[in-house]
């Protein structure tokens, strides 16, 4: 028998419950272990809920802690610094790990990995990247074989959700963000996703990952969509073009660029077919080319389909044991990002138009919403610029235009 104690039973951790006890008997069968939910941690007993009265719902977490006959910790609460302690506290007292929690995955990644490493434990993390996409585990696989010099994708199901239906529906920013919020795709306090920071944690999983060195969360450019327009889609489906936000993380000297950023894509580029909640990473091994990963990136079943994995990789003891991330330096070079951007600005007086005529043909304009698109420059050099003029974030959108 193998137990496991449930952090959480929200979107994840309900969908966690729902497929395991679909697939309990099939899976006693190919793995030769019966694998059950023992405990269940929650924050609040009031809240009326569906459970297999075998399954033992706990309010304290010392309950699976001290439990001898649990020996993997599932991890789908959200919080960041009480699953801080859960999972450092798991770990020390030799419980396995999964989570698909990327706040505190990205926060506390390397200590995490050492103390795993240290007890010669699993912690595993598959969903906290790309929601249900198998991305991780591959990656890892490649990077025994191969240099990975970039990493990119669209990483947040909300946002994808969010932009595709502004382009494709016409419908309202915030109608459509209570959507997704509705449906389980958005994190509790979603101006994290909106605001690029989900995916800006993310990125920085698959950065530190893919370019074997430490790339901080301070160390990523980020900006996110909250700010869009009506507008802006308009001017966007002009050109021919959808937007996404991206993250990216590229070798380049002897370091790095990582950014998050909207990015106006061409409805011919790969990632502009990329829609509603669905994600898509793509990295490059310098032996097996481009790999491209595809698929749902949020929502109860994928996610849980996600940690079910990395938990059946414990059980059946299929997981890499080797510490995954590296040591090198590397040196941010972010300031020497260059690229042509879409940039309006509202309630745009004179001297704004002015400052934006200098480095770009104006474009069409409407109800004080001024819009340019730039040739090459620095991106620090638009920040600054913007910086300069005041012009504070919710009266302006960026984006990098991809050719
Ligand atoms: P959620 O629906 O808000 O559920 C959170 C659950 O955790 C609730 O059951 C809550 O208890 C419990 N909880 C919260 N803080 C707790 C604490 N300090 N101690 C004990 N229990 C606590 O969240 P979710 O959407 O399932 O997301 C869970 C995690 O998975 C997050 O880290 C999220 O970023 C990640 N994730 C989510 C998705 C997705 O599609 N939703 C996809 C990938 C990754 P109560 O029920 O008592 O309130
Ligand atoms: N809030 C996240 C998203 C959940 O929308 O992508 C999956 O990580």
């Amino acid at each position: 028998m193998v137990n496991i104690g449930l952090l959480g039973l929200g979107t994840v951790g309900s969908g966690v419950v729902e497929i395991l006890d679909k697939r309990k008997e099939k899976l006693k069968g190919l793995t030769g272990h019966d694998i059950r939910i023992k405990k269940v941690l929650v924050n609040d007993s009031s809240k009326k809920r569906k459970l297999d009265p075998e399954i033992e719902l706990v309010l304290d977490f010392d309950e699976i802690l001290h439990d001898e006959e649990i020996s993997i910790i599932v991890e789908v609460t959200g919080d960041v610094e009480n699953s801080y302690k859960y999972i450092s506290q798991g770990l020390k007292a030799g419980k396995n790990i999964v989570t698909a929690n990327k706040a505190v995955v990205s926060k506390y990644f390397e200590e995490f990995s050492a103390l795993a490493k240290e007890k010669d434990l699993a912690f595993l993390y598959e969903a906290s990247v790309a929601g249900g996409i198998p991305v991780l585990k591959p990656l890892k696989e490649q990077l025994l074989l191969n240099e990975v010099s970039q990493v990119q994708g669209i990483l947040n199901g909300t946002c994808n959700y969010i932009l595709s239906r502004m382009i494709d529906e016409g419908k309202n920013y915030h109608d459509i963000l209570k959507s997704a919020q509705d449906m389980g795709y958005a994190e509790a306090d979603p101006t994290a996703d909106v605001d690029g920071i989900d995916t800006m944690r993310k990125l920085r999983i698959l950065a530190t990952l893919s370019l074997q060195g430490k790339i901080n969360e301070e160390d990523i450019f980020m900006d996110g969509i909250s700010s869009i327009t009506s507008f802006d889609i308009e001017v966007i489906k002009k050109m021919n073009s959808t937007v996404k936000l991206i993250g990216e993380a590229k070798s380049y000297k002897d370091g790095f660029t990582a950014v998050v950023q909207p990015t106006i894509v061409p409805r011919d580029n790969y990632f502009a077919n990329v829609n509603l909640a669905h994600n898509s990473v793509a990295f490059n091994g310098s032996e097996v080319g481009e790999l491209k990963f595809y698929g749902p990136g949020a929502g109860k079943l994928p996610t849980g389909n996600a940690v079910l994995s990395d938990v059946l990789d414990i059980v059946t003891k299929t997981y890499k044991k080797n510490n995954p991330l590296g040591t090198a330096e590397l040196k941010n070079y972010n300031h020497e990002i260059k690229g042509r951007y879409y940039l309006r600005v509202s309630d745009a007086d004179d001297n704004i138009v002015r400052s934006l005529r200098r480095i770009s043909e104006e474009m069409p304009s409407n109800k004080g919403q001024v819009a340019i698109i730039t040739n090459e420059i620095g991106l620090m050099e638009i920040k600054d610029l913007l910086d300069s003029l005041n012009i504070e974030k919710g009266r302006y959108f960026l984006g990098r235009i991809l050719d």
